[in-house]
């Protein structure tokens, strides 16, 4: 099964997201902002520059849910920046998906 549809049937499994519907093109647009945005703070590779890493073995432990969380509202008195006014609900569920499923 490819990526997207990974990450898809992750999304659907978590009743708490329900249905997260995001296109093809959708989707690369958030794979980009992850390597360019969130890498910038956390390293091409998520491997940790001023912020620390987001690989999935990092973040073994937290949830989809708090993922979507951190990314939606940062980490106040940090660096990390709400997501916010750039991202859904949805999309933060997708980059959450993400690190915690498909980056190694
Ligand atoms: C301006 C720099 C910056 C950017 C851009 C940034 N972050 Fe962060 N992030 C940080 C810092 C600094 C921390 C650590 C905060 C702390 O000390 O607890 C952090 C923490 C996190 C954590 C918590 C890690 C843990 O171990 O609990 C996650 C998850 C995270 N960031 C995801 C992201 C994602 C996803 C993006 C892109 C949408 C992003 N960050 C963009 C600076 C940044």
């Amino acid at each position: 099964m490819g990526k997207t549809a990974f990450i898809s049937a992750v999304l659907l499994t978590s009743p708490a997201l329900g249905e997260v519907a995001l296109s093809d093109a959708d989707q690369s647009r958030l794979e980009h902002l992850v390597v360019q945005d969130c890498g910038s703070c956390h390293g091409l590779r998520l491997t940790g520059g001023l912020g620390r890493p987001i690989t999935r073995e990092a973040l073994e432990g937290h949830t989809l849910e708090g993922l979507q969380a951190i990314i939606l509202d940062g980490i106040p008195g940090t660096a990390m920046p709400p997501w916010r006014p750039l991202l859904t609900e949805d999309e933060a569920a997708w980059i959450a998906a993400y690190l915690l499923e498909v980056r190694g």
